[in-house]
């Protein structure tokens, strides 16, 4: 029986946890126990997490994974799993043909004109947002002034949450993101925002309007709760994502002056500092999962049906084979490649998206504040070692 394991526990804010890293100069795929004595695997090498998330025998189903983690994260997500079931329309964890049923539809959705009107009201959010900080003087909390209501509300422009309804929307879906919230307000917070966004749902069959809800309504293949899975779906992946890549992003950047400079003298490197910061820092601690329909070989292992593969995304990031030097964060490294966004048909779907919003916000705060720094000792920034998505609790800059 193997003695592998897994932790989120890091010894550098900005580095994976070394045991993994180490891992990986061993191979690129290893027995791991879970958290339920699954004897599984863990994929730290970036060829072979690009050949399990290709390759369509390994399922996404969540009744067939095997937990890799004992965290309170996971045992947070238990607790709701068991009270909620998977609705319909959560298509992230289906497996083709019904994914591609959906996929289909949702990327029918982010057209390029959509895309356009959503990147103009990224900027007005975050312009809106560093008023707000300006206004109010330093020092702040970035993540409370900034980091999570810019991917809130742009979350609310996607699904076309009224204005007047986003105040309340947006109190409950913070509840929801951050997993460090009492199970039973979790709970109770995601079953306000399921009844919200049926009724949204409803609404929207009533009034259609240009955002996207009702362009898939338009589409008339979904059902009222289908709809209303998609759209929690697009909730709880794109918002604590996003905004613990722009948390962690500005911490990054702060504590190493060198590359500030650097973007701060190339603003046209913006775009690559994006990939760069999702490569280096890949802020999805553990996962993707995906268990085996049936023996797969990958990197010369017999992965028999049944068990479950661990991807480690910040590990795999840094693999030398794929980018050399790459424990480094370098803004001007060419970083495309990277598996932050996943790969193969659950690839991101809101990866462009995603990418705007880092962009923008980025880029206007360090505009807006050219002499932007943390207000407290580097070593104390609150670390999300324990969540889901890795990331800063909090952010105190002054400027
Ligand atoms: C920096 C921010 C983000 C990161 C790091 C991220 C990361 C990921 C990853 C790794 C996956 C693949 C999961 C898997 O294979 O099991 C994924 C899927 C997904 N993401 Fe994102 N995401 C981000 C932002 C967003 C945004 C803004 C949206 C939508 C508004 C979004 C919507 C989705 C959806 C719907 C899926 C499921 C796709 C499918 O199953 O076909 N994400 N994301």
């Amino acid at each position: 029986m193997t003695d592998l394991t897994l932790t989120t526990r890091r010894e550098r804010p900005f580095d994976p946890p070394e045991t993994y890293a180490r891992l990986r100069e061993r191979g690129d795929v290893h027995r791991m126990r879970y958290a339920d004595g699954h004897e599984g695997w863990l994929v730290t090498g970036y060829a072979a997490a690009r050949a399990v998330l290709a390759d369509q025998r390994f399922s996404n189903r969540p009744e067939l994974a095997h937990p890799p983690l004992a965290s309170r994260a996971d045992l947070a997500e238990e607790i709701r799993s068991q009270e909620f079931e998977v609705p319909p329309g959560f298509f992230l964890r289906t497996d083709a043909p019904e994914h591609t049923r959906y996929r289909k539809l949702l990327t029918g959705q982010f057209t390029v004109r959509r895309m356009k009107q959503l990147e103009a009201r990224i900027e007005e959010i975050t312009e809106a947002r560093l008023d707000e900080m300006e206004a109010a003087g330093g020092p702040v909390d970035l993540v409370d002034a900034f980091a999570l209501p810019i991917p809130s509300l742009v979350i609310c422009e996607l699904l076309g949450v009224p204005y007047e309804e986003r105040a309340a929307f947006q109190e409950d879906t913070k509840i929801l993101v951050s997993l460090d919230a009492r199970a039973s307000d979790a709970l109770a917070a995601i079953g306000r925002v399921f009844t919200y966004l049926y009724g949204l749902v409803s609404r929207k069959r009533e009034h259609p309007g240009e955002d996207l809800l009702s362009g898939l309504i338009e589409g008339g293949e979904l059902t009222d709760d289908e709809l209303t899975g998609v759209a929690f779906l697009l909730l709880v992946a794109g918002h604590e994502t996003t905004a613990n890549m722009l948390g962690l992003g500005t911490y990054a950047l702060l504590a190493d002056p060198a590359q500030l400079a650097a973007l701060r003298d190339d603003p046209s490197l913006i775009g690559n500092a994006v990939e760069e910061l999702m490569r280096h820092l890949t802020i999805i601690h553990v996962g993707p999962v995906r268990t085996a329909l049936e023996d797969v070989e990958i990197d010369g292992h017999l992965i028999r049906k049944g068990e479950s593969v661990t991807l480690h995304l910040p590990v795999i990031n840094r693999d030398p084979s794929r980018f050399p030097g790459g424990d480094r964060l370098d803004v001007t490294r060419p970083a495309t490649g990277h598996l932050g966004f996943g790969h193969g048909i659950h690839q991101c779907l809101g990866q462009q998206l995603a990418r705007a919003e880092m962009r923008i916000g980025f880029a206007a705060l360090l505009r807006r504040f050219p002499g932007l720094r943390l207000a407290v000792p580097a070593d104390e920034v609150p670390l999300r070692a324990d969540m889901a998505i890795y990331g800063v609790h909090r952010l105190p800059v002054t400027w």
